[in-house]
């Protein structure tokens, strides 16, 4: 697939409509009345009795972090401030058991509510923070009052990766944005940040041993934009923020196309834009410049730069950008890209590939590349794979995407049409672009299994599902918002719900109803979604 990057306008969006207040919702075509839990459990049953009702006098007995989770959702809900204590209404804990009858004891849950007590237990931390966001979800309106169901869940993920991706190249966009995409992420149960933080149009991330890649080549964004980057502290403080949500930070550094701006801090590096008919071509219908030696680049073409495959100072650069970077990420993954190297030569691209992966397998980290790089025969066999393809693979991508899986490792599926955030709604918001089948419907996220995706991989060849978030037209944080609520929703339940067929939850006219009932609390979160008219939203 070659993608074609539209020029949309990038008109001011106006903000959600402003819906608050909150009813629990009846699961369609089921007889009893479920509370709407994003993304569905693996099993929720309702109880006969009375809810539990909070008040001012609700007190938590939790340690500090899981009660400081739970505090901040109620406050912004309900407006109640919790008490903490021995004899409290609410209990959050850990207890390593929860879960293990399902198999997958990492980051599960069990919530039991009755009229005199909520109970939440996790398997470890992040099961107890996950137990806690769906608590929040499950507050619902009772006139003045504000109450919990009686209601037994039992939660465990599907996948072990559940990833949002934000390109911080095209625009730039800064930490208190990365922070608020982190909390509104984390609370649909996204454990991974993957940011894409370098491009053709900008380098995103300070390095002490390549200082000109951030003095040089950080300056501007997409359309003339102003950009930035992050210093190491910052990310350091993105990294941070981010575990404190239990959600791990993948960083790439995209290799060796999309790297004209390596160009301008260290031009010995990279190879003169290669401006092929076909890209004129695009350039000319959505307008921009031609990428220029030495001059920043502002357009939305993709597929002209190539670091010089061989020449060893090239390598010497990789070891050091990736060296640095490996010192700085807790988290297991380095991204290196692999994507559209429409300049490279197969053979050339397959060089590259090998090395790049073997010099981040050598740091101790897991490369991770997009699924073109799997046509390298010689790439570090503990490399995962990113499918961005089609739910129906296209030219290749999935004997590419495949070849991760042979090697022993597995894939991360971004199918673009279906879970790329960046595309346009088919009404709203006149941000996003078209290229990958859009515009995208919220039902078109949301319907789609990751089992039928690459013919032949199952759920031991996936590791998990990321939904990214392109910004050629994205700005402000209110954009991301947009563009991500409510189809980062049907992402997150690809990645944690049971599979489709397996949990009558797993359907769009379910899945519509429960993402419906979460706009009171989406607003009182401060996430500025797109009020779809695919979804009943809930109003009170
Ligand atoms: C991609 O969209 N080029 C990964």
């Amino acid at each position: 697939m070659n993608r074609r990057r539209g020029r949309a306008a990038a008109a001011a969006v106006l903000a959600a409509a402003l819906l608050a207040g909150c009813t629990p919702v009846a699961q369609n075509g089921d007889t009893v009345s479920l509370p709407a839990v994003v993304p569905a459990p693996v099993s929720i049953e309702a109880g006969t009795g009375a809810p539990f009702r909070l008040t001012s006098a609700t007190a938590v007995n939790a340690e500090a972090d899981a009660a400081a989770a739970l505090s901040a959702i109620v406050e912004a809900r309900t407006g109640l401030t919790l008490a903490s204590g021995d004899g409290a209404g609410i209990e959050l804990r850990i207890d390593p058991s929860t879960g293990s009858g399902a198999g997958n004891a990492a980051e599960s849950y069990r919530i039991a509510v009755d009229e005199a007590s909520v109970s939440v237990t996790g398997a470890d931390a992040a099961g107890l923070f996950y137990g806690v966001q769906t608590l929040g979800q499950l507050i619902a309106r009772d006139g003045d009052e504000w109450t919990v169901p009686a209601v037994t869940i039992e939660d465990a993920p599907r996948f072990a990766y559940r990833g949002v991706m934000l390109d911080v190249a095209r625009h730039f966009h800064p930490v208190e944005t990365v922070k608020a995409y982190i909390d509104h992420a984390a609370s649909l149960k996204f454990n991974a940040l993957h940011l894409h933080l370098t491009d053709d149009q900008g380098w995103r991330i300070q390095l002490d041993s390549r200082p000109e890649l951030t003095e040089k080549a950080s300056g501007t964004s997409v359309g003339g934009d102003p950009g930035g980057f992050y210093t190491k502290d910052d990310y350091r403080g993105i990294v941070e923020y981010a575990a404190s949500r239990h959600m791990i930070v993948v960083p790439e550094i995209d290799m060796p196309g999309h790297t004209h701006a390596v160009g301008l801090a260290y031009p010995e590096l990279a190879e003169d834009p290669s401006v092929s008919d076909h890209m004129r071509e695009i350039i000319r219908d959505y307008g921009g410049d031609e990428p220029r030696v030495g001059a920043p680049y502002d357009g939305m073409a993709v597929g002209f730069s190539s670091l010089k495959i061989h020449d060893e100072a090239t390598y010497d650069f990789v070891a050091d950008v990736f060296g640095e970077l490996a010192a700085m990420t807790p988290g297991p993954y380095l991204h290196f890209g692999g994507d559209e190297s429409l300049s490279t030569t197969d053979e050339d691209f397959a060089e590259f590939v090998a090395r790049a992966s073997e010099i981040i397998a050598d740091l101790g980290k897991t490369p991770v590349a997009w699924h073109e790089a799997g046509a390298a025969a010689g790439i570090a066999d503990t490399t995962v794979g990113q499918y961005w393809g089609f739910l129906t693979p296209q030219e290749g991508a999935a004997e590419k995407a495949t070849a991760f899986v042979d090697n022993g490792a597995q894939l991360i599926l971004s199918p673009a049409d279906a879970i790329y955030l960046d595309m346009k709604y088919p009404t709203g918001p006149e941000l996003g672009l078209t290229w990958a089948n859009g515009p995208t419907s919220v039902e078109r996220a949301y319907s789609w299994e990751p089992s039928d995706v690459v013919p032949g991989v199952d759920d031991s060849g996936i590791l998990g599902v990321e939904a990214p978030l392109w910004t050629e037209t994205i700005r402000t944080s209110a954009d991301i918002d947009t563009m991500a609520f409510p189809r980062a929703a049907a992402a997150a339940e690809a990645a944690w719900s049971p599979a489709t067929g397996a949990s009558d939850l797993r359907t769009w006219a379910s899945f519509r109803e429960r993402v419906g009932a979460l706009g009171p609390l989406w607003t009182s979160m401060g996430i500025g979604f797109h009020p779809s008219e695919e979804i009943p939203w809930v109003t009170e």
